[in-house]
């Protein structure tokens, strides 16, 4: 009996390596132009998904192991395991790593906000342990790491002065975008700096980050580009707003990168699809076609990275999205291509 099982695993893994040999290699097909990445979790290393991310993507980022609710829990007791898993699969088949992320308002762990009387902690204190985490953090993978998303999601249209009114702005004023860049700039002086976002293409999101950048630039601080989550669906954003907002931060002289690509099945907050399943993932093929044409046209954009391999693993179908079946990836949950894949493949030529 377990004869049986393991042969059947044996030959499963075998069909699946055959599978991603035949289909051609997407970061092959992209190499000189664009890094081609993928969001992963530590057990993807070892998932169905391994042969496809061994085959089609030339560099990684943590979807969640880095942030620092995951990698420093308590205060001074980093958890480095899982992260460390994943600079070392890095480095081991020559994959490029970006870092995700040192400041997030989602991700920021608890013990930030209070200090060891359990009063709120002061700015000074908040900013120490801000320049602690980083200094660790971007210290340990100094070299590995070659590009930071330093700060994730602090711009908010609506305010007048478009920051997010989180618990950073409440205790260090605008004071923690800059220092954050300085201290990552400090502790690797060789990496790429990104402020990541959602919904660059917005006008009014696109005129408050460039705005912001901009000021960070008067003001010398080491940012290096525009990290453009690009979380969109088969129906928005248009090809040309998302044109308009790279060219944006390009005259600027930043970088522009995609750093969490997927492309929803499902219309904006719709629950149920708009048309047949079959003929949505057409759509999204030619859509991640189309989306991809724009990058290349944009030489200061070097690197696409995936939110994910497969449909089997996407954070669409789960938390505010639960119930949904959306498959917004290059593989279907067989880790088979999907015309996604091939619109990608395509794209190239
Ligand atoms: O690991 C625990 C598990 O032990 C527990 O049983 C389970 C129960 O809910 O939760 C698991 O943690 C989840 C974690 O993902 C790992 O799977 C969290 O609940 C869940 O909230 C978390 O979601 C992640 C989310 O960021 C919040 O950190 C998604 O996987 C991840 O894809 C998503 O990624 C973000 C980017 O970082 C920033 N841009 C938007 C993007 C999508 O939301």
């Amino acid at each position: 009996m377990i004869r049986r099982a393991a042969l059947t695993m044996l030959l499963g893994t075998f069909v699946l390596n055959a599978a991603a040999q035949e289909t051609p290699s997407l970061a092959k097909a992209y190499e000189g132009r664009l890094k081609i990445g993928a969001a992963i979790e530590p057990s993807q290393l070892t998932s169905a998904e391994a042969p496809l991310l061994a085959t089609h993507f030339n560099s990684i980022v943590a979807e969640n192991v880095m942030k620092p609710t995951d990698i420093q829990p308590k205060e001074g007791a980093y958890n480095f395991a899982p992260a460390d898993k994943l600079v070392a699969y890095a480095q081991g088949s020559g994959m490029a790593m970006r870092g995700h992320t040192l400041l997030w308002h989602l991700r920021t762990p608890e013990w930030m906000w209070t200090d060891k009387e359990g009063k709120p902690a002061s700015r000074d204190l908040v900013l120490a342990r801000l320049k602690s985490h980083i200094e660790t953090v971007v210290g340990r993978y100094k070299g590995a790491v070659y590009a930071w998303d330093v700060v994730n999601e602090v711009i908010d249209e609506k305010q007048p002065n478009c920051l997010r009114k989180d618990k950073w702005f409440a205790t260090t004023g605008d004071a923690y975008i800059e220092q954050a860049f300085r201290y990552a700039h400090a502790a690797d002086p060789k990496a790429r700096l990104y402020i990541n976002d959602y919904s660059t293409d917005e006008p009014a999101k696109r005129q408050c980050l460039e705005r912001i950048v901009k000021g960070l630039i008067a003001r010398g601080v080491p940012v290096h580009g525009v990290g453009h989550q690009m979380h969109v669906s088969v129906f928005s954003p248009s090809v040309e707003s998302i044109d308009e907002s790279l060219t944006t931060f390009a005259r600027l002289g930043l970088e522009n990168q995609v750093t969490e690509l997927d492309v929803s099945l499902y219309r904006y907050q719709a629950k149920s699809l708009s048309d047949t399943e079959a003929k949505l993932l057409q759509l999204q093929g030619e859509r991640y076609a189309a989306l991809m044409k724009v990058f290349l046209a944009h030489p200061e954009l070097r690197a696409v990275t995936l939110w994910g391999i497969s449909d089997s693993h996407t954070w669409l179908n789960h938390g505010e999205y639960e119930g949904r079946h959306d498959s917004p990836l290059l593989f279907d949950r067989q880790q088979k291509p999907k015309p996604a894949y091939t619109g990608m493949l395509n794209a190239a030529k």
